[in-house]
């Protein structure tokens, strides 16, 4: 059965790529840096702008269309960056902005693209603004670029609602004159008031900022949320969950006047030549992401269902058929992850018993349910090349690439995610996806810098590190090489064909120009699809599919070029 996408309303990517730079990021690769935890020029144990510049030539030889730089602003580090205290500098600590333009040229030197992290929801509470709203009489001008309500009770003591932040705890701080702040996250991240022309016209600055400064687009924090009903009076916790998405209702996220700020920016953006990208992180159900994708929004937005499915074949199939036609509809093109500075390392969620609750793993440390390492990294490596053969984008997070696990063990004393702390511990957080990563088997922090790392790598990091796998056929990295160099090769019109008949537990799909992907969730081997295997996740038989492995083959005619 051929499945035919809905036509989109925006240019298609020819099918060698080339249709000039203003849709390259349909199918780009595009690789997530999180700085902090990349490369480590002057031993300081943070990961900087000189390190990331040093190893342009890993992401070159690795083959990425697009490197997404997660926040390297100045920062007092309450959610790793992600509390901003200037969104026009580089912090001290990460690199200078010569640095940064120093990164540029090299990245685009390499035929990289450079995509930074904007993060419009809330800034930190070192903000310079934020300052001055604190020193701010209530009703200023000053507090209302953010969103302080007076408390309840006679003085303004109890918070204004019984809200709760994303990290655990109230949403609201007390700042001792009966007011209070909202921060839908950390009491370090107040969030910005958007009703406020003042903090539209900042962020407008920010984005030519950057755009003027050669970046190539933008991923922006928290899309969904920018702008809120804060009317009084506010409705409980219970009333808020109980608010209907689909209509727009919601007082907090979601709302349709967000569409009017990603309208103006997308303004901004196509002003510049070629126009800039963006993608959105939108928590909304499926249905509400193409909005956010649209060709006059920000015109691509993150799909995370992958990250809650399971390693199961129907799943798969199905997160991909909605998400094709999602896409479609928007104008867009769909976005593939499967691993961030977020989440459970995907090497690691595959080894987990299906339906594992994560959060309790993590607590015990890595040790209950114990994790089946092997099968964990077989089927990482199946989902990879599975959603690499996609038409779209796909985002890989750094250290996927080596096969990385999860850092289950840090102890207590070394998180730095406020999740920790927010949940009176109960939640252990993202630092393990976060450990700074190996590139060398041997030395201080394992070729990550000149120094200790900021947060402690384990002892089987040697095993993982880029030097050991450089040049093992064998190992996850150059796999990721190979299978990138092959998408590049193979890049073609965004169709897809569904190979219906298959054996229970296998997907297969065809892309133009002769290209077969092929997927086995199942644990038993099936018959190999005809063609010329070009890919495999895993080793191979002479005509049998094993178990938990992804293949690509290509027409004889296909394989032949
Ligand atoms: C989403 C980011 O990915 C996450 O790391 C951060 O904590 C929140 N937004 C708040 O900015």
């Amino acid at each position: 059965m051929t499945d035919l996408l809905e036509p989109a309303t925006a240019p298609t990517a020819t099918p060698d790529g080339a249709a000039g730079d203003a849709t390259w990021w349909r199918q780009a690769v595009v690789y997530q840096v999180y700085p902090r935890s990349f490369a480590d020029s002057n031993g300081d144990g943070t990961g900087d702008l000189p390190g990331l510049t040093a190893r342009v030539p890993h992401l070159a030889r690795l083959g990425v269309d697009a490197v997404w730089l997660s926040p390297f602003y100045p920062s007092e580090l309450a959610d790793g960056g992600y509390d901003v205290a200037d969104h026009r500098d580089v912090d001290p600590r990460i690199g200078t902005l010569e640095q940064f333009d120093e990164l540029v040229a090299a990245l685009h030197g390499a035929g990289i693209k450079l995509i930074v992290d904007i993060v419009p929801n809330h800034s930190s509470d070192r903000h310079p603004w934020f300052r001055q709203a604190l020193a701010a009489a209530p009703g200023s001008p000053e507090r209302e670029r953010y969103v302080f309500r007076r408390g309840r009770g006679e003085h303004g003591e109890l918070p204004p609602s019984d809200w709760t932040a994303a990290f655990g705890g109230s949403a609201w701080e007390h700042v001792g004159d009966g007011e209070w702040y909202l921060h839908l996250f950390a009491p370090e991240q107040p969030d910005w008031n958007w009703a406020n022309p003042e903090v539209r016209e900042d962020h407008l600055s920010t984005l030519r900022f950057w755009a003027d400064r050669g970046v190539d687009g933008f991923r922006i924090d928290v899309a969904h949320a920018l702008t809120k009903d804060m009317s009084l009076p506010l409705p409980t916790a219970a009333e808020l969950a109980a608010d209907d998405l689909p209509d727009g209702a919601h007082r907090l996220f979601d709302r349709e006047e967000v569409h009017e700020v990603y309208r103006e920016w997308r303004r901004l953006f196509d002003s510049y030549d070629p126009p800039r990208t963006a993608v959105a992180e939108a928590w909304v159900p499926a249905h509400r992401r193409s909005r956010y994708a649209s060709p006059d929004g920000l015109g691509q937005a993150f799909n995370f269902d992958l990250l809650r499915s399971a390693f199961d074949a129907r799943s798969f199939r199905a997160v991909v058929e909605e998400n094709l036609a999602l896409a479609a509809r928007a104008g867009s093109s769909s976005t593939w992850v499967l691993s961030n500075h977020d989440v459970v390392r995907h090497a690691t969620r595959y080894a987990l018993p299906d339906g594992a609750d994560e959060e309790a793993w993590l607590l015990s440390g890595g040790t209950e349910p114990p994790a089946d390492h092997g099968r964990g990294l077989r089927r990482a490596r199946a989902a990879t090349a599975f959603v690499l053969a996609l038409p779209g984008s796909t985002y890989l997070y750094q250290g996927e690439e080596l096969g990385l696990p999860e850092v289950a063990d840090l102890p207590a004393g070394a998180l730095q995610d406020p999740t920790w702390v927010r949940s009176g511990g109960t939640r252990k957080g993202r630092d393990g996806c976060r450990v700074p990563l190996p590139w060398e088997a041997s030395g201080t922090s394992f070729g990550f810098g000149p120094g200790p790392a900021h947060l402690p790598q384990p002892g089987w990091y040697a095993g993982f590190a880029a030097d050991v796998q450089d040049g093992d056929p064998a190992s996850t990295l150059e796999f990721y090489r190979r299978a990138l160099a092959r998408r590049a090769r193979l890049r073609c019109a965004e169709d897809l064909e569904w190979v219906e008949g298959t054996p229970e537990g296998v997907v297969a799909f065809r892309r133009p120009g002769g290209w077969t992907c092929a997927t086995n969730f199942g644990t038993d081997p099936v018959p190999l699809p005809a063609g010329q295997v070009v890919l495999s996740s895993g080793p191979i038989g002479e005509t049998l599919l094993g178990g938990e492995t992804t293949v690509w083959l290509e027409d004889e005619a296909g394989a032949a070029r």
